[in-house]
């Protein structure tokens, strides 16, 4: 997926951003974020690892910081359920999956205090938490960015799956009236 106008920021950091947040993404239980989707077929991993690399570029350039940027959106969507086989309503998770992910990150890596609120506040303005830090604000930007461009890009792929069945469809009738 291009995401053209954070990727040119991304450019200037991108080793440094391995470098920081590999400890992170090595971690077995973060990895266990690839078993769930989170936007359609996208997994919760790739997601986190999208937000992270743009927050981390983002606060990077502005000066703030970009490590407990990098790491808390990391793991922000650190949940390990699947809301679906639980049966969780949306509103119900969209408002706990927060404290879920905060739950499941402060047992298994040391926080700060920039990286839980970035955890539990990232779905501001629609949780009860409020965004402390400019980190936290920035992320909960990003995420929401990157969520859309990834819900546009299934609609993408919806519609063109439509337009093949549909132009199939055409074809099949033409050959079969001939
Ligand atoms: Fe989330
Ligand atoms: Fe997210």
């Amino acid at each position: 997926m291009k995401i053209n106008f954070l990727r040119n920021i991304f450019q200037d950091y991108v080793d440094e951003f391995r470098e920081v947040i590999r400890p992170v993404v090595l971690n077995k239980r973060v990895q266990a974020m690839r078993d769930f989707e989170h936007h359609g077929d996208i997994c919760c991993f790739a997601h986190c690892l999208r937000v992270a690399k743009h927050s981390y570029s983002i606060c990077r350039a502005l000066g703030l910081d970009s490590q407990s940027a990098a790491r808390g959106a990391m793991l922000h969507d650190f949940f390990l359920y699947d809301r679906y086989e639980k049966g969780v309503r949306p509103v119900a998770h969209l408002l706990r999956h927060p404290l879920a992910a905060l739950d499941e990150a402060s047992v298994t890596f040391d926080l700060n205090k920039t990286e839980m609120n970035i955890i539990k506040a990232h779905m501001w303005p629609l949780s009860l938490s409020r965004p402390k830090y400019a980190e936290s604000i920035i992320v909960s930007f990003v995420d929401k960015y990157i969520a859309f461009k990834e819900y546009s890009l299934l609609q993408a792929q919806a519609l063109r799956r439509l337009a093949v069945s549909a132009g199939r469809a055409v074809f099949h009738r033409k050959s079969t009236a001939s």
